[in-house]
């Protein structure tokens, strides 16, 4: 959720911390701070609000000088949980002496007996913070030694974090450690960067370290140190970035979405290259680490993911069941492990994330992992805790996303999805012939999803007479109805429209009564199997006055007929169709919440990485 930097070279801090904090900026966005450590002296700014707001008061608040002269520091962009969103609840947050300044990412959840146990020996807190508690344990132990500090009061402390800690009385140094929220450390030039996410590291090195749960690391200019909490050293290897700079930067869009969008035809033609295998007929994904034998052993398969990612699994389910006659099951993330899931050795455990960091799905992890199941991770991010914690699994390779609405990640997705499946598939019931035609409509994804964002300005002007509305129903039938879901997903959270996503038969069941006339309701009604079922379905809208936008086959002229607005989506196998679909679908949702003038990038109470529960 919350995003940490610190620096720690011959630089000034604050600009460095300032430009790290905009880079997280989409991990949590509603209050930023920083403190610096100037000479012998802590100095700390907050602001509630976007960075801007901090660079400003910071400048208002600080000597000049500060923003030239060597010093070292750390900054933090925050999501709240514990209190609302003010400069008092913002971090860093100081110990009861004041010499100690704490960020933090993550959920303390024994801070309420911490608190009472602290404020019983006359510690008194400024805020409603659970970090604010840690500040002040890791105070109450601290003698002379920081680092001895960290781990004492980390050894008391239930939950998750990343952490960064500085003391005013131990110039030199910053202690970062983590337990569920990445700490990730930037080893440059006789400086070290610190970060809970890379894109605040790209811009001084590609050399990182990757931090592992209960690591903690005493980090100068010049040297790094990794040892667990129990105080042994702990080594831990560099990484080299695989990041671009400038995939960090808008390049000439007005929003990050809509470059991101725009990237998919590239995204997905990276996430496919090199895995489809034409001559077996199969895929070539060496990251399963599965043998045809193994995969002959799995019985069911089972998806776990959250929002997006969830959605996904969706269309998965669909794909296993239908291209390699396996069970599979979508469960949601945050249910998973509660339930005491019926999971054993010949089931497959496929964990679904952009982020590779979101809480719930890591759970689902360790607890699939704990009962024995097949695990694998489908991530975006290089490094992330589930695609380290799977250890075998398959990159999304759909390069960095930074707004929040998860839109490439999601196509690439679906794209490495139908390959696990046409892969099972092979191992199942595919013949080879069957392989090749399925592996063809694979490698067509890229092209179909040009000839989608080619319709951009004509999915401008029909969002142009959608954006006045309130309230949007999307319907959808067989794999078309999980992009419904996805399609009603981005349009609320970007636009603030009450959208919700319904299969096509079950809008007569209830949710019917809402439609009035002029109520949107936006059908995916390719030529699909379940056709003619979905135009019967909108027939039943159309007469109680719905306004109908269709998301028709190209040339369908009986479908055409029935529908308001047309966006017409490239004929394909029905799999295949929903990932062009819900690019139609992304379009829109970005035009309706442009028009309508809200934050595309940074929709209101989000964030990019939920790393709570
Ligand atoms: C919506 C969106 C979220 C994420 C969800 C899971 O646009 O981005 O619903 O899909 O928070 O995140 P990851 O995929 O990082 O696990």
């Amino acid at each position: 959720m919350c995003g940490i930097v610190g620096y720690i070279g011959k630089a000034a801090a604050p600009p460095i911390l300032l430009h790290g904090l905009r880079r997280l900026e989409y991990r949590g966005y509603d209050s930023a701070g920083m403190a610096i450590i100037d000479g012998r002296q802590l100095l700390v700014s907050k602001a509630p609000g976007k960075v801007a707001n901090l660079k400003e008061k910071s400048k208002c608040e600080w000597p000049a000088e500060l923003f030239s002269q060597p010093s070292y520091g750390i900054a933090h962009t925050r999501w709240a949980t514990h209190g609302p969103p003010t400069e008092a609840n913002a971090h860093p947050h100081r110990d009861q002496s004041g010499e100690i300044a704490l960020v933090h990412n993550g959920i303390i959840e024994n801070y309420r007996s911490l608190r009472a146990r602290l404020e019983a020996k006359g510690h008194v807190f400024l805020s409603e913070t659970d970090t604010e508690v840690l500040a002040h344990l890791i105070g109450d132990r601290y003698e002379e030694n920081l680092f001895q500090a960290v781990c004492d009061a980390l050894h008391q402390v239930e939950g998750t974090f990343g952490i960064a800690v500085i003391s005013s009385r131990e110039p030199g140094l910053i202690i970062t450690a983590r337990r569920g929220s990445p700490i990730v450390l930037g080893i440059g030039d006789g400086e070290t960067i610190i970060a809970s996410d890379a894109a605040a590291i790209l811009a001084h090195t590609q050399r990182v370290i990757y931090l592992d749960d209960n690591d903690i690391a005493i980090v100068k200019a010049d040297h790094v140190e990794i040892r667990d909490l129990n105080n042994v050293p702990v080594n831990r290897a560099v990484a080299e970035l695989e990041l671009d700079a400038s995939a960090a930067e808008k390049g000439g869009f007005a929003h990050f979405m809509l470059k991101e969008i725009h990237e998919q035809p590239e995204s997905l033609r990276n996430a496919i290259r090199g895995r489809l295998d034409f001559a077996l007929g199969s895929s070539v994904l060496s990251g399963m680490g599965t043998s045809p034998r193994e995969l002959a052993e799995i019985n069911r398969i089972v998806l776990v993911g959250c929002g997006t990612s969830l959605h996904s699994g969706l269309i998965g389910e669909y794909a296993f069941e239908d291209l390699a006659d396996t069970p599979a099951e979508v469960q949601q993330a945050a249910e998973f492990r509660y339930r005491n899931p019926i999971i054993g050795r010949s089931d497959l455990v496929i964990a679904i994330s952009q982020s590779g960091e979101t809480a719930d799905t890591l759970a689902a992890v360790r607890e699939a992992n704990q009962k024995g199941a097949f695990v694998m991770g489908l991530c975006n991010v290089v490094g992330s805790t589930i695609a380290r914690e799977t250890g075998r699994g398959i990159y999304l390779h759909a390069g960095p996303e930074i707004s929040v609405a998860s839109t490439k990640a999601f196509t690439c997705q679906v794209a490495v999805l139908l390959m696990m499946a046409l892969k099972m598939g092979r191992s199942r019931r595919f013949s080879r012939q069957e392989g090749m035609d399925f592996a063809r409509q694979i490698e067509a994804i890229p092209s179909l999803v040009a000839q989608v964002i080619a319709q951009n300005d004509h999915i401008a002007r029909i969002a142009e007479s959608y954006a006045a509305n309130e309230h949007a129903f999307f319907i959808g039938r067989g794999p078309m109805y999980p992009v419904a879901l996805e399609g009603a997903l981005k349009l609320k959270e970007i636009s603030y429209i009450h959208a919700e996503g319904y299969h096509a038969a079950e809008l007569k069941h209830g949710p019917i009564a809402l439609l009035e006339k002029g109520t949107p309701v936006i059908a995916l009604a390719n030529d699909i199997p379940g056709k003619d079922k979905t135009l019967g379905n909108i027939e039943e809208c159309k007469a109680r006055g719905a306004r109908i936008l269709g998301l028709i086959t190209a040339g369908d002229e009986e479908a055409a007929a029935v529908m308001d607005d047309v966006i017409e989506i490239p004929a394909c196998h029905p799999l295949v169709a929903t990932i062009p679909s819900a690019v139609a679908l992304q379009l829109f949702a970005y035009h309706i919440a442009r028009i309508r003038g809200c934050e595309i990038d940074q929709p209101r109470n989000l964030a990019k990485s939920v790393t709570v529960e």
